[in-house]
């Protein structure tokens, strides 16, 4: 049975995967790799650097700067991010979410969350739900991102908790499959992830009713 539930944030509770999208936009057109939904989607829950590397890359830039401009260059793109952020309110939480936190808690749910964005303490802050969550796994501290299943397996330790009793949410590719590695039950909105054990449209039709309906159908 579920008892907790690991959040990926960007995407998944709030819109900011389309800040990060925007702020890495800028820094594409800045290195002049031009900017496709193909590598737009690539980038969603890969961490700072990682995304930054895929876009040097995708331009055939990867050879074109040292160690400590690439890490200018993150530090810029962070910079405008780090603005957009600051102008998120309660009113930017996706559809439903808020109250899909509050039927989990209200049911003594565990509840971390598990984003690879170093800025997501100030994220869940502005959006003003910070007090729903038991713990925050701190990327800083990982070896693998994501799609490596270390984030949701640290998820699942900060819990207590067998990775069969949780359940992570996802809207990335990546996100899902570090999922499925560490053994957990996936939860996919949006299109393009076949592999989520459950899907969703929409954030908005989320809940532990229309979850356990799905699961009784796979
Ligand atoms: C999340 C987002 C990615 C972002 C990553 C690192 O996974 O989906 O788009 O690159 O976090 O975010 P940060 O705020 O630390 O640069
Ligand atoms: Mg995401």
């Amino acid at each position: 049975d579920l008892k907790g539930f690991a959040f990926d944030l960007d995407g998944v509770i709030a819109d900011t995967a389309r800040f990060h999208g925007q702020a890495w936009h800028q820094l594409a057109d800045k290195v002049g790799t031009p900017w496709t939904k193909e590598l737009a989607d690539s980038l969603k829950g890969v961490s700072r650097m990682d995304s930054l590397e895929l876009i040097l890359k995708a331009g055939g830039h990867e050879n074109d700067y040292s160690q400590e401009e690439k890490v200018a260059l993150a530090t810029e793109k962070n910079d405008n991010y780090v603005k957009l952020v600051e102008t998120l309110t309660p009113a930017d939480i996706l559809p439903g979410m808020k109250d899909f936190l509050d039927e989990l808690k209200a049911n003594h749910y565990h509840i971390v969350l598990a984003s690879a964005s170093k800025n997501a303490p100030k994220v869940i802050k502005y959006l003003q739900i910070a007090d729903y969550f038991e713990g925050i796994v701190d990327p800083a501290k990982l070896t693998h991102g994501k799609p490596d299943p270390e984030i949701y397996t640290e998820a699942a330790k900060t819990m207590n908790l067998p990775a069969n009793q949780v359940a992570g949410l996802e809207d990335a590719q990546a996100g899902v499959e570090s999922i499925n590695r560490a053994g957990e039950l996936s939860i996919g909105f949006g299109a393009n992830l076949q592999d989520a054990d459950v899907k969703f449209n929409s954030t908005g039709d989320v809940s532990l009713a229309a979850i356990k309906q799905q699961m009784s159908e796979n």
